[in-house]
């Protein structure tokens, strides 16, 4: 019996591995997967012999290359060693501190909390606000979300999930939803693959209508998207202030996540939230007393990350929608499908057949272009392709290069038309 039981469940282990194949043949076999960089100069990366330009990195602002970000480090380190190794709940260097109350003045938000990354957020913080009550789960939600719900529904809440952006659908399940027990709705923001935003607005209008708490993961849009003013540099807004400030909206029954590892090239992320939510999360979350923190160069860099935003910030997202602009015009002069339509610089491109996913990255490759592969099942197979991420630090020519490129891949009938 106990043997047969095993059988089955290696069965089935197999099963579920099949589903990875995939992936794991581009692992072994893509030189876009699971690469060794040796080496980094501006935007073009060395992988052995081969140099290339990369258009794969989320360092949208090019703070990583900054220099008056670099130079921050040194400082900090000779003041507070490599890094902080005690327990946040024990010890916070004043960097902690220091980094809160400017970022909790960026987003107007009530206040904010750091902890190392959005992923140790996700799978500590919604399990306590979902408690064992009900949480809405956006259908197309970030993985790290999706596990973050997972490990709730282990410690007694229940999942619902709502077709991916369909507010409609959502106030359908929440009105079904039974009374007494404030239900947690979960979504991304700006989206990682699609670069759109979803109509947050409309999603918070429905929270507060039925007093859920709207949970959003902003990663995307953190540093790039920000408040609308008649003297913005470009249609991002102003600020880099994330989702809530670029939609107008309050904080009431929303809790905004995002971090500084895409737009800031840090490790560090955040959750704004009411102050007592802080206070019960500093004993309540697991990695604000069992985790080891950030080190102090990714405390560094995020501060003087965000008096740079403060100063040039602007002028760097002016540039980036520009650069962006550019290649989204081609790909429409070009007759490609792409989903983004936000002009964020996040641009996935469908391939025509997903078989020919092999092909696409030799030909990226051989003309010295680095992506991020979107293969399944990263994504469902019929959108199957590869991810562009503009970042600020790509030069003009490097953009030209891409738009070349572009442009012969869909001469070779690569790539899928616009409907
Ligand atoms: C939407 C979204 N959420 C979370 C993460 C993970 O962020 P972190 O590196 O801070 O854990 C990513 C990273 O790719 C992401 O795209």
């Amino acid at each position: 019996m106990a043997i047969g039981n095993s059988r089955m469940t290696g069965r089935s282990n197999l099963r579920r591995d099949a589903r990875w194949s995939d992936l794991e043949r581009l692992r072994t076999s893509s030189p876009m997967y699971d690469a060794v960089i040796d080496e980094v100069r501006g935007r073009r990366i060395r992988i052995g012999r081969h140099w290339l330009t990369d258009f794969a990195s989320c360092n949208y602002l090019g703070l990583d290359l900054d220099p008056e970000i670099i130079a921050s480090i040194e400082g900090q380190v000779r003041r507070w060693g490599t890094h902080p190794s005690w327990s946040r709940l024990l010890g916070n260097p004043s960097l902690y501190p220091e980094i809160e109350e400017k970022l909790t003045h960026l987003l107007a938000a009530p206040d904010s909390l750091l902890l190392p990354t959005i992923t140790h957020i996700h799978s500590s913080v919604i399990p306590v606000l979902a408690g064992e009550g009900m949480v809405f789960l956006d259908a197309q939600a970030h993985k790290t979300i999706y596990d973050g719900c997972m490990t709730a529904r282990g410690m007694g809440a229940t999942i619902n999930r709502f077709r991916a952006n369909d507010t409609e659908h959502l106030a359908e399940l929440l009105r079904a939803a039974p009374a007494g027990i404030r239900p947690l709705v979960c979504m991304d923001g700006v989206n990682s693959m699609t670069g759109n935003p979803p109509d947050l607005p409309s999603f918070a209008q429905v929270c507060r209508e039925h007093d859920a708490l709207l949970y959003v993961d902003d990663a995307h849009g953190f540093g790039i998207i920000g408040e609308r003013r008649p003297d913005e540099t470009s249609p991002y807004g102003a600020r880099g202030n994330g989702i809530v400030q670029h939609f107008g909206e309050t904080y009431d029954n929303i809790v905004l996540v995002g971090g500084f590892s895409k737009a800031y090239s840090s490790l560090l992320a955040f959750i704004a939230l009411p102050t007592w939510l802080k206070n019960h999360l500093k004993v309540a979350a697991a990695p604000y007393l069992y985790s080891g923190p950030s080190p102090t160069a990714s405390l560094a860099t995020a501060l003087a990350g965000l008096d740079v935003n403060e100063r040039r910030g602007d002028a760097i997202r002016a540039d980036l929608h520009r650069k962006t602009a550019r290649v989204l015009a081609h790909v429409q002069a070009l007759g490609l499908h792409t989903p983004n339509r936000s002009g964020t610089p996040i641009i996935e491109l469908p391939l025509a057949d997903e078989r020919d996913i092999d092909l696409v990255c030799q030909f990226l490759w051989d003309r010295g272009i680095y992506v991020t592969l979107a293969a399944y099942p990263l994504v469902p197979r019929d959108q199957v392709g590869f991810r562009i991420q503009i970042t600020a630090a790509n030069t003009d020519e490097e953009i030209e290069q891409l738009i070349e490129t572009l442009s012969a891949l869909a001469g070779a009938v690569m790539l899928r038309e616009a409907a």
